[in-house]
């Protein structure tokens, strides 16, 4: 049997990759990993505990409900920034201002970190595939200082950091510090997360969609024509037509993507005319992942890394998979 690399050793392997590495990044790391250990334990008892299933009786700030998991994990991750002392501030989906943390310790840190503490919240109670998906950014305010509006609203193309956790049949954290994507999953006998996937490449090609095809009368016709056209008639040269894959979780159809190769697609409609993903928290972070695994992400007429952000809570239409599926999809557009 080979070796068993953890995650916290391949952290600290590659800590000399980062620019002005000084170790706060691979803490950061390290702890996200952490947290997300105890998020995993959470999600994996839920239905067995008191108060870990169904909603929690609020509304976030982008109008949806939240359920307890989604307020329990962005509380684990916060509790976690805030202890860590290399985090300044965080802005998160399910909180309607950006934090700056503050005291000393945390205003001394380097990093502010976006996050979206459950993705996919309509299946936690329904034992369906969730995640996490996070984004870290060096701030541009002073060291010292508290965390400002400025940090939080940075483009993709800046990230220093980005990645995910699975909450499926196992659980995985897979990310990028710009040099390439490694995947990790957990054991559950010794509570490590160790490296499974090494350097991740998304296929150039696949044949898979996932859209909410309940919305594709409602979106630009192009992608109608895309979806009969491309995934309702056999191929030339192939034996079916794609296949549709929805799970309605982002993080788990853009991970099965990024192995099997395919297309995700969230439009802009004519009920969100943004579409409904969220620039910062979900559509960025994916993005980098996507790119340093040889994938492509985009508005279908603009890189999604190049918007600079106007709002914490921005949302933008979004295609992300494979490079070729992609790029047909967006031949379709006519918008
Ligand atoms: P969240 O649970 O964090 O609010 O995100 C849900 C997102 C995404 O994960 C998913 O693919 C999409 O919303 C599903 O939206 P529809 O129900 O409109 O298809
Ligand atoms: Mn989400
Ligand atoms: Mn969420």
């Amino acid at each position: 049997m080979n070796k068993v690399t953890t995650l916290h050793e391949f952290i600290m392997d590659r800590q000399a990759d980062f620019p002005f590495a000084s170790g706060e990044l691979s803490r950061l790391l390290s702890d996200i990993a952490v947290a997300s250990k105890v998020v995993s334990k959470d999600v994996r008892r839920a239905g067995l505990l008191d108060n870990f299933l169904g909603k929690q009786g609020s509304i976030n700030i982008q109008g949806e409900e939240q359920q307890k998991l989604d307020v329990i994990a962005d509380n684990q991750f916060i509790n976690m920034f805030k202890t860590g002392g290399e985090v300044c501030g965080i802005a998160s989906e399910e909180n309607d201002e950006f934090m700056p943390f503050e005291g000393e310790f945390s205003q001394n840190g380097k990093y502010v970190v976006l996050f979206d503490p459950l993705d996919g919240s309509t299946n936690i109670d329904v034992n369906v595939s969730i995640g996490t998906i996070f984004s870290i950014y060096r701030r541009q305010s002073k060291v010292g200082t508290p965390a400002t509006l400025e940090d939080m609203m940075q483009s993709g193309a800046k990230q220093i950091a980005a990645g995910y956790v699975l909450y499926g049949s196992s659980t995985m954290m897979v990310y990028t510090t710009g040099k390439g994507v490694n995947g990790f999953t957990l054991d559950p006998y010794i509570g490590e997360f160790c490296l499974s996937h090494p350097d991740m490449r998304m296929p150039e090609m696949g044949r898979i969609y996932a859209m909410n095809e309940g919305n594709v009368n409602i979106c630009d016709p192009g992608i109608k024509e895309y979806i009969e056209s491309k995934c309702q008639q056999i191929l030339e040269g192939a034996s079916r037509p794609y296949s549709g894959r929805y799970i309605g979780s982002l993080v788990a159809d853009f991970h099965r993507n990024m192995i099997k190769g395919g297309i995700y697609i969230y439009p802009s409609t004519t009920v969100d005319p943004e579409g409904k993903l969220r620039l910062l928290y979900e559509c960025n972070p994916l993005a980098f992942i996507a790119e340093q695994a040889g994938g492509l992400a985009t508005t279908g007429h603009e890189r999604i890394m190049d918007i600079e952000p106007t709002r914490l809570h921005q949302r933008v239409p979004y295609f992300v998979g494979s490079k070729k599926m992609v790029e047909q999809a967006m031949s379709y557009l006519k918008g």
